[in-house]
């Protein structure tokens, strides 16, 4: 089909950080790669999950073989970058004399190292303040040396220079950007993700496919942006089933993880929209996984947005599915990917509602997550604008 007509903004930017290495069994370079970016001593970032399955030795036994010296194991990171979490990440990283830092890990992990490098840099003890300010662009320097290994195939943080935090005492998700807050480089290495259960697959997935769509009808898409979306959309719908139903495929694996630092490249630059908002919300409020309350909003807001002026954007995105929407009425076409989305979840085994997670129906009970949702800065990207109640309706769609 053809590409259709855009319109975007006459300006914008592009940012294209950081280098990426690709392959199965890439970690076995980590020694040379870090002391190419001039790393001696690092302090490993993961979580207690990633140790006791063994993945964390799958990079560490690398490390041991290098000359890069292992000044120490952080693994006190919890589900979400919490505030304190952080804060601990750049003592220890302090304590321990450590000059560069590897993450091993999904989203949380990542993005808590990403956090913790920029506190490191700062000389402060405490992210809350620099979490206030958002956008830390002002002045920003080069942090230290940091390579990233993501164990899931959906965030893309080891390319976003965006972060999301979680303030446990406000209960918020409050996203952070920095220009050197990422990955100097992110080593793909699917070899890491074998051991990931079908269910995590099935939701990391699908926040990489999120990324993807949300970022090709955002109010702030653009051709290269595109570029990237759509091929991840295309090697989703290809390989997230076989990801899911064979844990060991490698080339589904391998192909995941291109999927979402591609689909993550795309957001990073056009950023997300109401799926994104309303997820935050429920991720701070009722604790569920971030990937998992995508899954769960995307079709309804996908509906919600097949508005006249993006219904070519979903037919690309139907196409890039692999469904024949080319002769197809406007209309009917965009409806086909919101059809193959669900298509998808079902698939992949994701048939969980908001019911599922204690969110309430009522509308006053309602009001703190409509509130935070509203105040997400992602949903001012979203095409469609969204009023308060628009986000109950939606939230109730969901149930
Ligand atoms: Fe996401």
């Amino acid at each position: 089909m053809k590409y259709p007509d855009i319109a975007f903004e006459p300006l914008f930017t592009w940012v294209n950080r950081p280098r990426i290495l690709f392959s199965p069994g890439v970690r076995r370079e980590i020694g040379f790669e870090m002391a190419q970016l001039g790393g001696k001593r690092a302090a490993v970032f993961t979580d207690k999950g990633l140790v006791n399955a063994g993945v964390a030795e799958m990079v560490l036994a690398e490390i041991e073989k290098s000359d890069l010296e292992l000044a120490g194991v952080f693994d006190e990171i919890l589900q979400d970058a919490r505030i304190e979490v952080i804060n601990a990440g750049a003592a220890f990283y302090r304590r321990v004399n450590a000059d560069c830092l590897i993450a091993v890990g999904g989203g949380s992990v990542m993005d808590t190292a990403k956090a913790a490098n920029i506190l490191i840099g700062s000389g402060d003890e405490d992210f809350q303040p620099l979490a206030d300010q958002a956008g830390l662009w002002e002045n920003a320097t080069p942090l230290k040396p940091h390579i990233a290994f993501p164990t899931t195939a959906g965030t893309g943080c080891e390319v976003t220079s965006a972060m999301v935090v979680l303030d446990t005492k406000a209960r918020a998700k409050l996203s952070v950007t920095h220009p050197y807050c990422n990955s100097d480089l992110a080593m793909l290495d699917p070899e890491l993700t074998v051991r990931l259960p079908p269910k995590v697959t099935a939701f990391t997935g699908v926040d990489a496919l999120t990324h993807a769509i949300e970022s090709i009808v955002s109010t702030g898409a653009e051709p290269i942006a595109d570029a990237l979306a759509l091929h991840a959309i295309r090697l989703i719908f290809k390989y997230l089933p076989v990801a899911v139903h064979e844990p060991e495929n490698i080339d589904a694996r391998g192909s995941m993880m291109l999927a979402s630092t591609m689909a993550a490249m795309a957001f990073g630059n056009t950023m997300t929209g109401a799926v994104h908002a309303l997820a935050h919300a429920l991720g701070a409020i009722y604790g569920i996984p971030h990937g998992l309350a995508n899954a769960i909003m995307l079709p309804h807001v996908m509906e919600y947005n097949l508005i006249d002026e993006r219904l070519d954007r979903f037919r690309m995105i139907a196409d890039a599915m692999g469904i024949e929407v080319g002769n197809m009425e406007a209309k009917a076409a965009s409806e086909e990917a919101v059809v193959g989305v669900k298509g998808l979840l079902a698939t992949i085994g994701l048939t969980e509602t908001l019911k599922d997670f204690g969110v309430p129906t009522d509308r006053d009970e309602l009001q703190p997550l409509v509130e935070l949702a509203a105040a997400d800065g992602q949903i001012g990207y979203n095409p469609r604008y969204v009023e308060e109640e628009d986000i109950v309706s939606l939230y109730l769609q969901a149930h």
